[in-house]
């Protein structure tokens, strides 16, 4: 079996229970574009675990989750507020901006995570027709860098959103992760917190493609359908992804391998953290773990286990678990890690 490494949990396979689902859905004909009963299905459950009123939509991934559910509550005199790590600020090519216009206002953060402090100054724009008027408060959860917000704080944000005539978006890219960390429902951390639109994440947590937008007040999803189309998320054989997420919904698949990644995590960093050269820098709260790691060692690592450096500049890595990260894989890399750095 090829190694497994820790650089992404997208760098992991298709969980076995994920694949048996698309293997039983190559049964025949169906309707195409979503008109078919596995796709039916797929949308009861996701309302069965946010709520019977929510509006769901399958797109291939999670940029074009992000993009098309940011696009379908946005106008481009506006603004979308976001962490300075957030994926949609830095790992999307413009994306975002691209195909919403809006301008994107990147806030920095320490642990990922935006502050309802830090927003309040942007509300000297509201009604001055030079400025591009803020509309969404885009986070993520789990962050970027690996942290949780608590639903008090996700409250807290969308309650300073809908005071100021705002909207909550999450990039849910690792969200089963951050329920579990919380020991919460989806439900508990989304519609009962006042999140407005959703990017639910699939592949990270075992799937093989495929993402969903899920809209919290259906009249936001009006035109979703045509924003879908005409940017080019709209899956031809839409029961595959459809039942992928019918797999992961089911017998708490998402849960049990959401709750495995983050134990890796934890492990992966009680273990470092006795290396002395070695310092964790975030809380670890879901699956990802980011250390400083003296320069010179880290090639020497990397060529036998590929992660990403971070943050060069203070020479920070991040190293994620997946569903199928084992305590084998956990002892092997820190052997190699105690050896190499001394
Ligand atoms: C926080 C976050 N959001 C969204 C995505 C989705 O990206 P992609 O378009 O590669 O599926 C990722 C993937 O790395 C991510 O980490």
């Amino acid at each position: 079996m090829t190694q497994r490494s820790f650089a992404s949990d997208n760098n992991a396979g298709v969980h076995p229970e994920v694949l048996r689902a698309i293997k039983a859905a190559n049964d025949g004909h169906v309707i195409a574009y979503g008109d078919d009963y596995i796709t039916s299905r797929a949308v009861k459950l996701f309302q069965k675990h946010f709520g019977s009123d929510v509006a769901v939509y399958f797109v291939f991934g999670g940029t074009g989750a992000n993009v098309l559910g940011l696009k379908s509550i946005t106008h481009s005199h506006q603004a979308i507020i976001c962490a300075e790590t957030a994926h949609v600020n830095v790992d999307e090519c413009g994306a975002p901006e691209h195909y919403t216009g809006c301008k994107l206002i990147a806030l920095p953060t320490p642990d990922g995570k935006l502050r309802v402090d830090q927003l309040k100054p942007l509300l000297h724009a509201f009604g001055n027709e030079h400025h591009v008027q803020p509309r969404v408060i885009s986070i993520s959860q789990a962050t970027e860098m690996g942290t949780v917000y608590s639903k008090k704080e996700l409250k807290s944000l969308s309650s300073f959103a809908h005071d100021n005539n705002m909207l909550l978006h999450v990039d849910g890219a690792r969200i089963a992760n951050a329920a579990v960390s919380l020991n919460a429902s989806l439900k508990d951390i989304t519609a009962d917190v006042g999140v407005d639109v959703l990017s639910f994440g699939g592949t990270k947590n075992g799937m093989m493609y495929g993402e969903a937008v899920v809209f919290f007040d259906k009249k936001l999803a009006t035109d979703f359908k045509y924003i879908r189309k005409q940017g080019m998320h709209l899956p031809s054989k839409m029961r595959y992804v459809s039942a992928q997420f019918e797999a992961l919904l089911s017998n708490n698949l998402w849960k049990r391998s959401a709750a495995h990644a983050n134990s890796m995590a934890h492990m992966l960093a009680i273990e470092l953290a006795k290396i002395p050269k070695i310092k964790i820098t975030q809380p670890v709260e879901s699956n990802g773990v980011f250390a400083v790691v003296p320069p010179k060692y880290i090639p020497r690592l990397q060529k036998k286990y590929f992660f990403y450096v971070w943050n060069e500049e203070i020479s920070e890595v991040r190293l994620m678990a997946s569903f199928d990260t084992s305590e084998h894989d956990i002892q092997e890399f820190v052997r190699l890690v105690r050896k190499t750095v001394k």
